[in-house]
């Protein structure tokens, strides 16, 4: 059934808050460690040589030389640091493979992050995934390699526009998507993933809910299920350039091409797709189904990780970049374990009840 109706987007946008000058806080209590050497010889190629394996389908041998000090560097801080990798499914080949000890899409890697036994969280995605490390580990230091990495979804919706929502349709429950702000979750009853996103809603056992704040993951929603929903007019920069007749005119030049997307692109684009979910079950998909000709409708980094494993199945590549992922490189993952920056934080209160929202999700057994 189509959505009831689609509100906003604010033109108040919470951009991610501008980097702190100086050391951060995690800094002046466990210090600055000294660089590491960055030579590229003998022996990091040979301690290397194994990682190159796994990315070797992708990644030309003459890059190499460029990564393998990094990746050598990075490794052995994580060690010196009790630190863990998080890395998004967009993250780009050498760090997906050569330096993450997690991959997956926001649920996994929200799911991780209440299990990470280490002092250090280093968030490979965007800032939405790191404060969402943080709300559920307070009490660890979670870094971002790049503070600027934000989310055209998380800047749809502000605090404000929830409770005006709630003040205009008293008593509905609020889910919102977890490409949220800190304090977009914590005015929220519970969160959900693109992964998760119609058993959250069917979850609350209402006739109908709010649903924030990505219009085309509500019209997706609301294609599966009979709950009725109110949605925002946020859009994914990366899933919104999609077309449908851009996916039309594929299958006309390749009749076997399968199409799988995100439940971020529009629905003309869905309405031509062999199979639809998040990042990590499109993943999954291709692992079963091993199509010989594939397009992911999807940000373009992710099919060269699949593509690294799965070197038999050909992958036609339409290239959306995000270019938020992309601020996320091994210089500066390795510039976060040093001097550990850019240090997240979230106030106490706003995490407490972001808190709430985020653990109800992430305790429903989907
Ligand atoms: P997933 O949870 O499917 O990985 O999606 C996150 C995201 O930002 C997609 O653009
Ligand atoms: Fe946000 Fe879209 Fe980038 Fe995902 S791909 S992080 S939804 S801008």
């Amino acid at each position: 059934m189509p959505i009831l109706e689609a509100l906003g987007p604010s033109p108040h946008r919470s951009l991610p808050p501008v980097p702190a000058s100086g050391r951060s806080a995690a800094a002046r209590r466990l210090g600055v460690l000294p660089m590491p050497s960055l030579e590229w010889n003998e022996s990091v190629a040979r301690e290397t040589a194994h990682l190159y394996e796994r990315i070797k389908a992708v990644v030309p041998a003459v890059e190499w030389p460029f990564f393998a000090p990094y990746v050598k560097a990075i490794n052995e801080l994580k060690r010196e640091r009790n630190a863990v990798i998080l890395a998004h499914n967009y993250q780009t080949p050498e760090i997906y493979n050569c330096v993450a000890d997690v991959v997956g899409d926001s649920l996994q890697l929200a799911r991780e992050a209440t299990k990470a036994d280490a002092d250090v969280i280093v968030q490979c995605g965007v800032h939405f995934m790191a404060e969402t490390a943080k709300i559920l580990n307070p009490d660890k230091v979670v870094l971002i390699p790049d503070v600027k990495a934000g989310c055209s979804l998380a800047e749809a919706i502000t605090a404000d526009d929830v409770r005006l929502l709630r003040a205009r349709f008293p008593g509905m429950p609020v889910i919102t998507y977890v490409n949220t702000s800190a304090e977009v979750k914590a005015e929220s009853d519970i969160c959900c993933t693109s992964s998760n996103a119609v058993e959250v809603v069917e979850s609350l056992g209402a006739e109908r809910v709010i649903f924030l704040p990505d219009e085309y993951l509500a019209k997706y929603v609301a294609s599966q299920t009979d709950v009725k929903i109110i949605a925002w007019k946020g859009h994914c920069e990366v899933h919104e350039r999609f077309t449908g007749d851009e996916l039309r005119g594929y299958r006309e030049s390749d009749p076997g091409l399968m199409i799988i997307a995100h439940p971020e692109c529009p629905p003309d684009v869905l309405a031509e797709a062999d199979f639809t979910g998040s990042t990590a079950k499109m993943i999954d998909w291709v692992r079963a189904q091993k199509p010989k000709r594939v397009v992911m409708v999807t940000e373009c980094s992710m099919a060269e990780n699949v593509q690294a494993e799965l070197p038999e199945v050909e992958f036609v590549k339409p290239c959306n970049l995000c270019p938020h992922m992309k601020r996320i490189t091994l210089p500066k993952i390795l510039d976060s374990l040093v001097y550990l920056k850019e240090e997240v934080t979230v106030d106490p209160v706003v995490a407490a009840n972001a808190r709430r929202a985020v653990e109800r999700m992430v305790h429903l057994k989907c």
